[in-house]
């Protein structure tokens, strides 16, 4: 990543290669997040009408196209620019996609008191409060219509250019199971009750997300000059905004949101804000390749979570609790190089990749050799050894290989403790059967580097 931006960034407006060169940073990013998703989780991006396009067509290929659930509207910025050259840019594109629209349950947002406000009770009806609906609909076809007269003496006629919503039948069910309103006289003509308790518990998500609801640019920037100072971030977004994904999103109260674009890590202090609000345990993972992953996206996550005493918001100055880990990359581990003896990695780089390609999560904190034999990690059932030194020398000599006695001293250790070993090394002078025996499994390591320090 560090070394596409120091090639193409910023990408020049003049350079012709420039959406393709966007286009192959995002292609592989993509496919990955897509991997990372559960079967039941979506992903939104922000992006604004430079790359909206080509990001849309992207995500068609990459998620599918029959996944792609909206494109919501941020109204981001209420004022408009008067030194724009053409058009004020007043809002953002947030690309939204299931990983797949079958299994994805979209999150409803919370009723607002004005909804709940329309349902009254004028007839005392014990069903509860309701809302008159109309019998009629703008689409149906014409031998659906009808006219009926009910026995207090009212007839109802399907409007000109309507549509009946219901059949005679279940219109006449609905009168009888007292579900029809006729007014305060009761000779006017009916409309359907709508109960509360009826309707989804929630208000059904738009498209066009404004800035009253959401906050917008110029609150983000506040919201995060409130944890920094003035200037630090440029673009940031806000936390309202993220909630409202994470509403959408349906996500669960142990659900992990990841944000690989985390920037000012907007993300992580609105997780820890709705944890608080709703005492939820949802987790986050913030991804940032800048130098500022520490001193910024981590560091307003710590501010947050400890208590800013200078905000104005009373549970931000008393700090949102919760707790998280950061952790860096190591350098990268070069197989090509390990390969030829040309780049041999730490001991305890290469630990720490074995142990992820056998798929044993360790957590933080750096790995180094535990005894002479090589013993690294003790897991719950097996305890690795690595027989290895950055040294072509060392690699080439006979204390670099598994022989008999080596084996007999790891298999005595591993047998007290009720374990099996693996042992990484770049040779071995016993058979994998003789160590089947003696409870340990032998990792070759690439054997180039063992020949090239011969
Ligand atoms: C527009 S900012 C995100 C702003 C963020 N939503 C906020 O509220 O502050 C995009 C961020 O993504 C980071 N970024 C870009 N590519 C990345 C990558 N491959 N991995 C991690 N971070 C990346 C950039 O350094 C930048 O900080």
């Amino acid at each position: 990543m560090r070394e596409w931006l120091k090639h193409n960034s910023p990408v020049d407006g003049e350079d012709l290669e420039r959406h393709d060169k966007w286009l192959c940073m995002m292609w592989p990013r993509l496919h990955l997040l897509k991997e990372l998703l559960s079967d039941d989780g979506a992903i939104f991006v922000s992006i604004d009408d430079n790359e909206q396009h080509h990001l849309r067509m992207l995500m068609d290929e990459v998620f599918g196209a029959d996944n792609f659930v909206t494109n919501v509207a941020w109204w981001s910025k209420y004022t408009l620019s008067n030194d724009a050259k053409r058009v004020s840019y007043q809002h953002e594109n947030i690309l939204f996609y299931a990983k797949s629209v079958n299994e994805f349950q979209i999150g409803l947002l919370p009723r607002t008191e004005k909804m709940d406000k329309a349902y009254k009770n004028p007839d005392k009806d014990p069903r509860g409060v309701w809302k008159a609906t109309p019998l009629h609909a703008k689409s149906g076809r014409d031998s659906d219509r009808y006219s009926v007269t009910f026995s207090n003496g009212v007839t109802w006629d399907c409007p000109p250019g309507r549509f009946p919503r219901y059949n005679k039948d279940r219109l006449l069910d609905l009168y009888h199971d007292g579900q029809l309103y006729f007014g305060k006289n009761s000779i006017t003509q009916p409309a359907k009750k709508t109960y509360l308790s009826e309707v989804k518990g929630g208000k059904t998500v738009g498209s066009l997300w404004s800035y009253e609801e959401v906050g917008s640019t110029h609150e983000s920037n506040e919201e995060v000059s409130s944890i920094f100072g003035k200037g630090v971030v440029g673009n940031p977004k806000g936390t309202k905004l993220l909630k409202r994904i994470i509403q959408v999103a349906n996500i669960g109260p142990d659900d992990i949101i990841l944000d690989s674009f985390a920037g000012s890590g907007t993300t992580g202090h609105a997780v820890l804000a709705l944890n608080k609000e709703d005492g939820g345990n949802r987790k986050f993972i913030l991804v940032e390749c800048e130098d500022y992953a520490d001193s910024i996206t981590a560091e307003r996550v710590r501010r947050v979570i400890g208590g800013v005493p200078s905000a104005r918001d009373a549970s931000l100055r008393d700090g949102l609790g919760g707790s998280f880990t950061y952790c860096t990359l190591g350098d990268p581990i070069d197989l090509e190089g390990m390969l030829t003896g040309e780049s041999l990695p730490e001991y305890g780089e290469l630990a720490a990749y074995l142990l992820h390609v056998a798929r044993v999560s360790v957590g933080g904190g750096a790995l180094a050799r535990l005894d002479d034999d090589g013993l690294f990690y003790r897991g719950e059932k097996t305890a690795y050894y690595l027989l290895y030194e950055p040294d072509l020398a060392y690699m080439g000599s006979n204390a670099a290989m598994l022989d008999e006695e080596r084996a007999k001293r790891i298999s005595a250790a591993i047998r007290a403790e009720g374990r099996k070993a693996v042992v990484f090394g770049a040779g071995k002078y016993i058979s994998q059967r003789d160590l089947t025996d003696l409870g340990i499994t032998f990792c070759q390591l690439p054997y180039e580097m063992h020949r090239a320090g011969a």
